[in-house]
């Protein structure tokens, strides 16, 4: 388990994994990931049908955060080229949130990004999701512009990225 910098969730048995193909309790994991995924996000913008799909393509990473060996959160993120990475994906379930998970992960995942000597990670966020709008801003993101009808017909996104010198 691994223990992210700055501020993490002060709760007993808490940790974050990396998870890989052959991690232990895989299946468990995806099928409690695939759960959260579905409960949590519209049909059009969920991965629940392909997940596993998703995070067996090269350059991709995830992160999952659990509590006692229950899922807690996670987030999945890829880079395309050696510069650029991208968030795909981050959710915590809703029993665990305001609890600094959201946080963790995302800080998690950036320092990932920053060890692979990325510059800039982008990502796309509904503007009406208040809370995951709040957390990109807090640890410095920027809105970039706004893609109308990103996720469907009536659905737009920001765009929003953050840079960063790596030495
Ligand atoms: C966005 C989400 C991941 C945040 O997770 P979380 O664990 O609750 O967030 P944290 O407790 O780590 O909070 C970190 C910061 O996020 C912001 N935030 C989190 N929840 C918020 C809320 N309900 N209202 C306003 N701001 C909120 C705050 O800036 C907070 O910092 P603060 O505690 O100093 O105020 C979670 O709400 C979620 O899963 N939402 C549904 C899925 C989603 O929208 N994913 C993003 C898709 S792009």
């Amino acid at each position: 388990m691994e223990t992210p910098k700055g501020k993490t969730p002060k709760m007993a048995n808490w940790g974050m994994v990396e998870l890989h193909r052959n991690s232990v309790n895989w299946a468990k994991v995806v099928e409690e990931i695939v759960r959260i995924e579905k409960r949590v996000f519209p049909k059009h913008e969920s991965l629940a049908k392909s997940f596993e799909d998703e995070i067996k393509k090269k350059n991709t990473g995830l992160l999952c955060s659990q509590i006692g060996g229950e899922v807690a959160g996670y987030i999945m993120y890829s880079w395309p080229s050696s510069l650029y990475a991208s968030i795909t994906k981050l959710a915590v379930k809703e029993n665990y949130r305001r609890q600094g998970q959201g946080e963790a992960l995302l800080k998690a995942a950036i320092e990932k990004c920053k060890s692979r000597n990325i510059h800039r990670i982008s990502l796309h966020v509904d503007p009406t999701r208040i809370a995951a709008m709040n957390l990109y801003k807090k640890l410095g993101f920027q809105v970039d512009t706004l893609v109308e009808r990103y996720y469907s017909s009536d659905r737009n996104a920001y765009r929003m990225y953050l840079d960063f010198d790596t030495d």
